[in-house]
């Protein structure tokens, strides 16, 4: 839908933000937000989207520019003040309470904006029943799937009806339908006249969503574009600029794979946490040269799967084999030196935050028994450091500084290059991509392919459905703590993943 009339409802000009380091995050920005449009954010991963939003949303200030709202120059204190004024925010990672129940979430939210409980949740069930939403009201938030989650963030956001909506990668880690039914709330609202800034990576929403597009490069506007007409290859360029954009890997199908017996085989495998049985009964297998993939909602049964396989969570039942060896009750240590590698889902994980490129790459060799202490032979731990560093494209000033100041992207590169410096010969990977640019996501992924031509069993545990269609020799869906089919990724159609991963929407 066209804007409505020619006085945009928000607008940033000339915004610079430099953060206390010296980093320049933005570095002026003008942008114009009409009523009744769906205006897409893109850029690579530090451009400045999330700074922009942030800064709308009052939630910190810009060092210089200004913002205008409704035809006024606003100065907003913090997000309570912008929500008021009719501007909300979903984030990616929610902001709900989670040992709080859904009702008294949003009876919380509501009081602040000056809803008895009673009018909250009232408006709540309507709009539940407004977009066919089926919310627990008397759930706890912390039970409930990510999918969930954001219905309950999206309720609350339009309680009273805003007149700014800005999502900041709100699809990276639900299911396609619940892509589907925020897509069917972003229209609505659209309709009614609200601006909406949605920030995304996911380069095919921009034309199924978005009626305007403006990529972002390093702090600055580089276009601003009718959604409809620009192509992904289009903006892609535009993102990345002068560099090449790396090419996706493809992947052969499975070949010799099948012949050799299994690397890691899960039998019958139970999961306890907390008392509740998260894992039930779970039986898969990964052969050299093969990629399993393993998909599904977030919250059904994926990590603890993943945990109990690389041994942080005790096994309540059933057996793990790793290369031929029964490692269930073995500690983590022992499966690492067999030859397992981990790549968790957090980035954070992956990495000593407080260490260098250099203790990190060192840490993952003694690990895997592939050095010696207490005289560490810094000058190899070096040379492989270089080695990798230059394959893989990791950017950074110092192998001394602090993995902390690497951006999300080059951390995970590095992650990825101790992996490949231990040369194990199975790796579990979780969510690999998960919020990285399109640039960064290709050579990840051909990374991963790499791996597995030289032979290395991969699971590959993932919410990204393209990512693990396009670079799984299988697919295995979860749901409940099931795995409810294990196809050729070409055997499946979309909707049948769709309905498997989330049952009724
Ligand atoms: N609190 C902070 N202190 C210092 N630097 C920051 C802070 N927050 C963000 N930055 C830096 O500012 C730049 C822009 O970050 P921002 O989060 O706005 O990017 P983004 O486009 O949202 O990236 P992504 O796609 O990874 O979410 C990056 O270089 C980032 O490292
Ligand atoms: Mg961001």
């Amino acid at each position: 839908m066209a804007a409505s009339g020619s006085q945009p409802l928000l607008a940033v000009r000339d915004l610079v933000k430099v953060y206390p380091d010296g980093t320049v995050a933005l570095n002026g920005v003008s942008l114009d937000f009409m009523a009744g449009e769906v205006h897409v954010l893109l850029g690579e991963n530090g451009a400045g989207k999330t700074t922009l939003a942030r800064i709308i949303y009052g939630e910190i200030r810009p060092t210089s520019g200004e913002v205008i709202y409704e035809g006024r120059r606003v100065l907003f204190r913090g997000p309570w003040e912008a929500i008021r004024a009719g501007i909300r925010m979903i984030y990616q990672h929610f902001s709900l309470v989670g040992g709080f129940t859904v009702a008294d979430n949003i009876a919380l939210y509501g009081s602040r904006l000056g809803l008895s409980r009673r009018e909250a949740l009232e408006a709540a069930r309507r709009l539940a029943e407004e977009y066919g939403f089926r919310i627990p009201f008397d759930a706890r938030v912390s039970d409930l799937p990510a999918g969930i989650q954001q219905r309950v963030e999206i309720v609350k956001a339009l309680l009273v009806e805003p007149r700014v909506l800005i999502l900041d990668e709100p699809t990276s880690l639900v299911s396609p339908l619940d892509v589907e039914a925020l897509f069917r709330v972003i229209r609505g609202l659209r309709e009614k006249g609200v601006a909406i800034l949605y920030i995304t990576h996911k380069l095919r929403e921009v034309g199924v969503i978005g009626d305007r597009v403006t990529v972002m490069r390093r702090g600055r506007v580089v276009a601003t574009l009718p959604a409809k007409k620009a192509t992904v290859d289009q903006l892609a360029r535009l993102m990345i600029g002068e560099r090449r954009l790396p090419e996706e890997p493809r992947i052969a199908a499975a070949g010799a794979a099948g012949e050799r017996g299994a690397a890691l085989r899960v039998e019958n495998l139970r999961v306890v946490r907390e008392g509740f049985e998260a894992v039930r009964g779970v039986s898969l297998e990964v052969r050299p040269g093969e990629i399993l993939g393993v998909t599904g909602v977030a919250g059904n049964g994926q990590d603890e799967l993943v945990e109990a396989i690389v041994g942080v969570l005790p096994v309540a039942g059933g057996r793990i084999t790793l290369l031929g060896r029964d490692v269930t009750r073995e500690p983590t240590w022992v499966r690492y030196r067999l030859g397992l590698a981990y790549l968790p889902g957090s980035r954070k994980l992956s990495l000593v935050q407080e260490m260098n490129a250099l203790e990190n790459l060192a840490l993952g060799l003694l690990g895997a028994g592939k050095l010696r202490g207490p005289f560490i032979d810094w000058g190899w731990v070096a040379k492989l450091l270089v080695k990798y560093v230059e394959e893989l494209g990791v950017v950074m000033h110092s192998p001394y500084a602090p993995v902390k100041h690497l951006s999300g992207g080059n951390q995970q590169k590095l992650a990825l290059a101790r992996i490949l410096a231990v040369e194990p010969r199975v790796l579990v990977a979780v969510d690999p991509t998960h919020g990285l640019d399109i640039a960064t996501t290709r050579i990840v992924h051909s990374i991963l392919a790499e791996m597995r031509s030289r032979g290395m069993a991969i699971l590959l545990v993932s919410s990204d459905l393209d990512e693990v269609l396009q670079l799984s020799d299988r697919v295995a869906v979860m749901n409940s703590g099931r795995i409810v089919s294990i196809k050729k990724p070409h055997e499946y159609t979309l909707e049948e993943l769709g309905r498997l991963m989330g049952g009724a929407a």
